[in-house]
């Protein structure tokens, strides 16, 4: 494990992450010590238009995957329009490699339930949801406590701080499903139905929950908040990049001396994560990585000093996405790999456009043809042809992210399929797991 130098320690910002390590960061009596709950006393004095304007001049953008402006999102919300308005919480989570909003719920719930109630005063919505995956038990155990001391404190409820306005949170357990992370399925899985994507427009900020002008937010969106109320628009924007204001969270996993959260300011490198992170693990040298989950397209070791905000990626050919860097070496094979997320999609997809459903099912069996050893030429051509008939024809971003992994790894990485197809590379799965390959 090799020590970060000085200049690139100076590089972590601990914002959203900096309550983690005190004891019991959970309870409402910590909090409350490390400046909890001021920025909600503070935004209550204040006309919810100006808050929303507030977030419009931070440059906060959403921190779920696309990185939409979360103020501009606030006030699509139209106001007078005799509904009722809903705040809902992303956090389903289930990017693959996607680890922080779950540490940030289990660490630090009361940052985000103070988001929540000062998100919903600016958009006037006097009823709010957290949608946590289902699996993430302690989690919600934590943001439920979180909500009840909230409630004892008066933070929550009827004519909160004497204010007058009035907030409900209900924190509801999804059944596990990476699609119920996909705003509008996510929607239907609350109002109890089977979790699928709705077709758009209209959009949620008009017919969202219920039919009625709904936020979706991401986790790390809404914990924001408090942040930037107590200490102003000016001081996110000296953090991160000028278009990518603010910290952001990289959960590093993989082939890495450290593997966890890193929170910086937007535009860090990889290069600078790694060191971070204590280095690469003895003996693994990097071969590809996830800038921002599998769906995003991979990159490789050329690509280390991309500056990791939305338009540094995307210039390198990639998507930002949720920051999760999952690290690979020369000891991984990227054709397995991509396998393996595949099967993730064939499995998550939730079957209700063709594209998706059958291509990712065809694409699964062609991968393992190859890693039996099996494959031909034609299978890649195969793949890509199939890709090409997913990306941009799927009824969501499901089917588009699924491509990301096969497309990026045959650009950098066709060597290593050629070397499965013609008998350099050892087969990696059997005859028997090829049932329905061919
Ligand atoms: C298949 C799929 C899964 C998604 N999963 C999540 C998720 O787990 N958490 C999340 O915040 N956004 C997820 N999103 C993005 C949401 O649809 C939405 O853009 C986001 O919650 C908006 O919040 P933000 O503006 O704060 O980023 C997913 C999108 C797709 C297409
Ligand atoms: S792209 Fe996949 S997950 Fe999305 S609607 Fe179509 S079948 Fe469902």
């Amino acid at each position: 494990m090799t020590t970060p130098r000085p200049e690139t320690l100076a590089k972590l910002t601990p914002v959203l992450t900096k309550r983690w390590l005190s004891p019991d960061a959970w309870r409402l009596g910590t909090y409350e010590k490390l400046d909890g709950y001021a920025a909600l006393r503070k935004a209550l004095k204040a006309h919810p238009d100006d808050l929303i304007q507030l977030i419009k001049d931070s440059g906060l953008r959403g921190r779920g995957g696309a990185g939409f402006p979360t103020g501009l999102k606030w006030g699509f919300i139209p106001q007078g329009d005799g509904k009722p308005h809903y705040l809902v919480v992303n956090a389903d989570e289930g990017e693959p490699g996607t680890c922080k909003d779950l540490p940030l719920m289990t660490h630090d719930p009361h940052s985000l339930v103070e988001g929540v109630i000062i998100a919903s005063y600016a958009i006037r919505a006097n009823r709010a949801y957290i949608y946590i995956r289902g699996e993430a038990v302690h989690a919600a155990r934590r943001l439920r406590n979180a909500v009840q001391e909230a409630k004892a404190k008066g933070y929550l409820g009827k004519n909160i701080l004497g204010s007058g306005f009035d907030l409900e949170l209900v924190v509801h357990s999804g059944a596990g499903a990476y699609i119920c992370g996909e705003e509008t399925a996510l929607l239907d899985s609350l109002e109890g139905f089977r979790g699928q994507p709705r077709l758009r427009p209209p959009f949620p900020a008009t017919h969202g929950l219920y039919a009625s002008p709904t936020v979706v937010n991401n986790v790390g969106t809404i914990a924001s908040v408090p942040y930037i109320v107590l200490a102003g628009a000016n001081w996110w924007k000296s953090m991160g990049t000028e278009k990518s204001a603010g910290p952001m969270i990289y959960s590093l996993s993989g082939r890495i001396a450290n593997p966890g959260q890193y929170e910086c300011g937007l535009g860090i490198t990889l290069r600078e994560l790694i060191e971070l992170a204590g280095g690469m693990q003895p003996g693994h040298n990097l071969k590809f990585w996830t800038p921002g989950g599998s769906s995003t397209p991979l990159l490789t070791a050329e690509h280390l000093d991309v500056p990791l905000d939305f338009e540094g990626v995307a210039a390198a050919g990639s998507i930002l996405g949720t920051t999760a860097t999952q690290i690979f070496s020369d000891q991984d094979c990227p054709v397995y790999a991509t396998y393996r997320w595949l099967e993730f999609y064939h499995h998550e997809s939730c079957g209700k456009c063709t594209p998706c459903r059958e291509g990712n099912y065809w694409m699964v069996r062609v991968y393992r043809r190859i890693l039996a050893g099996q494959g031909t030429q034609a299978d890649l051509d195969t793949l890509l042809d199939t890709c090409d008939n997913i990306l941009g024809r799927s009824f969501c971003g499901l089917g588009d992210g699924a491509t990301s992994p096969v497309t990026s790894s045959l650009k950098y990485f066709k060597q290593d399929y050629l070397d499965y197809i013609e008998g350099r590379t050892a087969p990696k799965l059997s005859d028997k797991q090829l049932v329905g390959a061919h």
